[in-house]
C-alpha cells in the first residue's frame, strides 16, 4: 500500500516525538506511580542506603545477582529497576567514550576543557575544582535530559607521568605525585559535589561519581612489543610508597571518591584486579575507601587469557570477587560466575558483597528516589551546559596552563597594531580538532590556532607544510615562500593523536618526520626570528629549537581545548601573560635507551640508569619539572618560618618510638598517627613581588630538599604551590602550610615512611629557608 506523502510525514513526525519523548526520561527506580514498587524497604528514602541494599540484594535471584556484575548491568523488571551502564566517561569534559552517555538529544554538545595534563600547569587547585563542579553539572544534565545510561564516570587518571613516551601521559597531571595528589582531590570533590574544602554539601548524596584510575603502577601502553595486558611492573616498596601510591590515597582518603579502577598490568607478579591486598587491605582497609572497585575493560579476562595467572575462568572469577573487585567492564564475570558457584570455587555472598557496594553507590546517585525530576539536582537542564560561565573556565585553564619556554630579545607580545602579515605554518595550525585531545567530547565550539590568530592580523596566510602531524613529507619550498612574505611566522607543530595515544607509546622524543627540518628552513628564511608553538601531550627534545637564534620564542600548548586557540593567540598578543609551569620533565631524546618497561624511579650509578622525573633524574633536561617564563619577572624573598627548628620528640608522649635506621635517627610517620602530625605543621611566609611591567597571574613552587641526602632520597621534593594574581608592582606575602609528615618525610627501601632528622632546606627558585628537625 502506497501511503499518501503527508501521512507518511505524520508517521516520521509521531516516531521522532516517540523516540524524543524515550530519551528525554532519565533511568531511574522506585517510581511513586508504580504501586508494586514503591513499598519496597529498598525505596524508603528515609532507611539507610545500608539497609536499602540489603533489602534489595536480599530480592534477587542468584541469575539476576551474576546480570549486575558487568558494566551493562541489565534491567531487573519485575523489581523495577531499570537497566545501568558503568562506563561513561569526564577526563576533561563530559565525553562520548564508553557506553553511558549519548550525544543524539538535546544536549549535542559540552564544554571541552584542556587536556588535564595542561590544566595541571596551572598549578591551581581551586580552578581544578571549578573545573571538576563544571564537568559535575554537565554530566548531571545530560542525565536528567535522558542522554545518560549512568553516573560514573571513569575519571580521573592519576597514574604518575612516568616515562615521556607514555600515550596516556597527556590524561595525566604529570610526574609530582603532591600535584596529581591534589589534582585527585580538587577534581573528586568538584564532580561529586563536595565543597573545595572537602564539606559535603548534598549529604551524602553525588552529583557524578568519580573513579581513580588506574590502580596501580599502570603507565605503559605498548611500547616496543611490550603491551599493557600482560605487562608485570616491577616495582620496588620504596617506590611504590612515595611514587605510585600518594595520589591514589589521597584520590580516596581526602577527594572520598566513590570509585576506584584497577589495572590491566600486574605488579610484582600478582594482576591488579586480582590483589586483595591492594583492593581490600589497602584501599578499603587502610584508606577508608566506600565506593565500587570496576576493572579496565576486559582486564579480568587479560589475568586468565594474557597473565596466564589462573588456571581456569572460574578460579578467575574467584580471585577478583574475593579480592574485593565489584564490577567486571566486559562479559567475563557474566559467563563464568555461575559456574563458579557451581563449581563452590566462590561462595554466593562474596557475590553479594560485590552488589552492596554496586547498589549503595547508584542509590547514591539518586537513582534510587523516584523521578529525579523531583529530587536534588534535579533542576540541572540543558541550559546548564555550554554555559557562558563554563566557556569562560575553559578559556582561563587554556589561558593559564600555556607554558611560554623561549622569549629571547622580548619577541613576545607581538605588538596587535603594527603587525600587517602573518604566517602560521605547520599541520597543527588549521585544526581544531587535535586541540581536544583525546577521551573527548563534541566541544561548545571549535576554534582552530590560525582562525584565532587572522582576529588579530587578517592578513594571516596559512600553510602545513607537511602532508599530516607524521610529517613524512614536507613541502619545505611553498611553506618558505608563504613564511617569506609575512611580517612574523608562527609554527604550529608537534604531536597529535596518531603519534601518542592510548595503546600508542612513542619510541622517540624527537618531533615527527621532516618537522625539525621544516622549522629549521622556515626560521632561517623569516624576516624575523620566529614563533614555535608545541601542541602536544607528552614532551619533546626540541634543543634544536632551543638553541637556534632564528627561533626567538617558543611555547608549549599542550591539547588546549575547545578555547586553546584563542587563548594562545591572546598571548601571542599580549592580552594575557603567560604563567604555565612545565608539570614534567622534558628529557633529551637520548633518553630513550632507557626501558620504558623499567619501573625504577631511582638511579643506579653503577649501570648508569638515570632514574625518573624532577625527584630523581640525573641526566641533563631539555626544561625542567616546574618551568616556565612569563612576561614580567618576580622577586622572592622568605620572611618566616614558625618554628624554625621542630622538636618533634617533644610531641610524642613515648619517645620509645624512635628508631635508629641509617646513619640518621628517623620517626615512622605511622608511629605519629593523625593528631600528632597535625600538631606537627607549620607555616612558612614568603614575600613575593612582581617586579616587572605587567600583570600576572603566575604560579609559585615550594620544594624543599635534604641537608644529606642519601642516595635514595629525592634531590628535591614539591612541597606546596600556590598560584597567584600580582598587578605590576604589587608584592603579596602568601602562607605556605608544610606537614612534616606528609612533605619532609622520606620512604625507607621497605616501604615506610618517615620523617628524618636533619636539615631541610625550603626552595622558593634560587632562594633557600633553613629548618632543622630534631628528634
Ligand atoms: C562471553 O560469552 C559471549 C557469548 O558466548 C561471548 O561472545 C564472549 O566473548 C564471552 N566473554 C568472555 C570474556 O569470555
Ligand atoms: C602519515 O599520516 C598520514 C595521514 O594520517 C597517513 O595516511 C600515513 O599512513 C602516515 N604515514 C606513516 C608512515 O605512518
Amino acid at each position: 500500500m502506497l501511503l499518501p506523502v503527508t501521512a507518511l510525514i505524520n508517521a516520521i513526525c509521531l516516531a521522532l516525538l516517540l523516540l524524543h519523548t524515550e530519551s528525554t526520561q532519565p533511568p531511574f527506580s522506585c517510581d511513586s506511580a508504580n504501586p508494586q514498587t514503591k513499598l519496597f524497604p529498598f525505596c524508603q528514602t528515609k532507611l539507610p542506603i545500608r539497609k536499602r541494599v540489603q533489602d534489595l540484594v536480599s530480592r534477587l535471584t542468584l541469575d539476576e545477582k551474576i546480570s549486575q556484575l558487568v558494566n551493562s548491568a541489565p534491567a531487573i523488571p519485575r523489581l523495577g529497576v531499570p537497566p545501568y551502564e558503568w562506563w561513561s566517561e569526564a577526563l576533561h569534559g563530559v565525553s562520548g567514550y564508553g557506553y553511558g552517555v549519548t550525544f543524539n538529544g538535546r544536549i549535542s554538545s559540552v564544554t571541552s576543557f584542556p587536556q588535564v595534563l595542561l590544566t595541571a600547569a596551572t598549578f591551581d587547585s581551586h580552578l581544578w575544582y571549578r573545573i571538576g563542579q563544571a564537568i559535575g553539572k554537565e554530566a548531571r544534565a545530560v542525565y536528567n535530559a535522558g542522554q545518560a545510561k549512568g553516573m560514573t564516570f571513569w575519571a580521573p587518571n592519576i597514574n604518575i607521568f612516568r616515562d615521556p613516551r607514555w600515550g596516556r601521559g597527556q590524561e595525566t597531571p604529570g610526574e609530582d605525585p603532591l600535584v596529581v595528589g591534589n589534582y585527585a582531590v580538587a577534581y573528586v570533590r568538584g564532580i561529586q559535589g563536595d565543597t573545595f574544602q572537602g564539606g559535603k554539601l548534598n549529604s551524602g548524596h553525588l552529583q557524578a561519581s568519580a573513579c581513580c584510575k588506574h590502580f596501580t603502577a599502570y603507565d605503559l601502553d605498548n611500547w616496543n612489543g611490550v603491551i599493557r595486558f600482560g605487562f608485570n611492573a616491577q616495582v620496588t616498596k620504596q617506590d611504590l610508597a612515595d611514587t605510585y601510591q600518594p595520589p591514589f590515597r589521597s584520590c580516596v582518603k581526602d577527594g572520598k571518591a566513590s570509585g576506584i579502577m584497577c589495572a590491566y598490568n600486574s605488579v610484582n607478579g600478582v594482576p591488579n584486579c586480582a590483589d586483595y591486598d591492594l583492593l581490600t587491605k589497602t584501599a578499603r582497609g587502610e584508606w577508608g575507601f566506600h565506593g565500587y572497585i570496576t576493572s579496565d575493560c576486559d582486564a579480568v579476562a587479560v589475568i586468565y587469557n594474557v597473565h596466564k595467572y589462573t588456571k581456569s575462568p572460574e578460579e578467575t572469577v574467584a580471585d577478583v570477587l574475593k579480592a574485593g573487585m565489584d564490577v567486571n567492564c566486559g562479559s567475563f564475570l557474566k559467563n563464568y560466575t555461575k559456574s563458579a558457584v557451581q563449581q563452590k570455587k566462590l561462595l554466593e555472598t562474596a557475590v553479594d558483597r560485590a552488589l552492596h557496594n554496586l547498589f549503595a553507590v547508584r542509590m547514591r546517585l539518586g537513582l534510587f528516589n523516584g523521578n529525579p525530576n523531583n529530587q536534588l539536582f534535579g533542576d540541572i537542564g540543558p541550559n546548564q551546559v555550554c554555559t557562558q560561565e563554563h566557556q569562560d573556565l575553559a578559556l582561563e585553564a587554556a589561558r593559564n596552563g600555556i607554558v611560554l619556554l623561549k622569549n629571547s630579545a622580548k619577541l613576545l607580545p607581538l605588538s596587535k597594531n603594527k603587525i600587517t602579515s602573518l604566517a602560521v605554518i605547520g599541520p597543527n595550525g588549521n585544526n581544531a580538532y587535535v586541540l581536544v585531545g583525546n577521551y573527548e567530547g563534541p566541544p561548545c565550539k571549535s576554534v582552530e590556532i590560525l582562525k584565532a590568530l587572522q582576529s588579530y592580523v587578517k592578513n594571516t596566510k596559512f600553510h602545513p607544510g607537511c602532508n599530516a602531524v607524521n610529517c613524512t613529507s614536507v613541502a619545505i619550498e611553498d611553506a618558505v615562500n608563504t613564511a617569506k612574505g609575512a611580517d612574523y611566522v608562527v609554527l604550529v607543530m608537534g604531536l597529535d593523536q596518531s603519534q601518542e595515544m592510548e595503546e600508542r607509546d612513542r619510541l622517540y622524543l624527537t618531533l615527527p618526520g621532516q618537522q625539525e627540518s621544516l622549522v629549521t628552513a622556515v626560521a632561517k628564511a623569516a624576516k624575523k626570528p620566529v614563533i614555535l608553538v608545541l601542541v602536544c601531550g607528552g614532551p619533546v627534545d626540541v634543543s634544536f629549537a632551543k638553541y637556534n637564534p632564528q627561533v626567538g620564542s617558543i611555547l608549549w600548548a599542550g591539547y588546549p581545548g575547545e578555547a586553546g586557540g584563542i587563548a594562545l593567540a591572546e598571548i601571542l598578543f599580549g592580552d594575557h601573560n603567560p604563567g604555565g609551569k612545565l608539570p614534567v620533565t622534558w628529557y633529551p631524546k637520548d633518553f630513550t635507551r632507557v626501558p620504558m618497561t623499567d619501573m625504577r624511579m631511582r638511579p643506579e650509578p653503577s649501570s648508569g640508569y638515570p632514574g625518573r622525573t624532577y625527584r630523581f633524574y640525573n641526566g641533563k633536561k631539555v626544561f625542567e619539572f616546574g618551568y616556565g617564563l612569563s612576561y614580567s619577572t618576580y622577586t622572592y624573598e622568605f620572611i618566616s618560618s614558625t618554628p624554625n627548628t621542630l622538636h618533634l620528640k617533644q610531641l610524642l608522649n613515648s619517645p620509645t618510638t624512635i628508631e635508629s635506621s641509617s646513619s640518621l635517627r628517623s620517626l615512622p610517620v605511622s608511629d605519629m598517627g593523625a593528631e600528632i602530625c597535625e600538631k606537627a605543621k607549620f607555616s612558612a611566609i614568603v614575600g613575593i613581588e612582581n617586579s616587572g611591567e605587567v600583570a600576572g597571574k603566575h604560579p609559585f613552587l615550594l620544594f624543599a630538599r635534604h641537608d644529606r641526602p642519601s642516595n635514595r632520597s629525592p634531590l628535591k621534593q614539591l612541597v606546596g604551590f600556590q598560584s597567584v594574581s600580582l598587578n605590576s608592582g604589587e608584592r603579596r606575602e602568601v602562607e605556605f602550610v608544610i606537614s612534616p609528615c606528609e612533605h619532609l618525610s622520606t620512604a625507607t627501601e621497605d616501604g615506610l615512611m618517615v620523617i628524618e632528622e636533619g636539615y631541610r632546606y625550603l626552595m622558593l627558585e634560587d632562594t633557600e629557608y633553613p629548618i632543622n628537625i630534631v628528634i
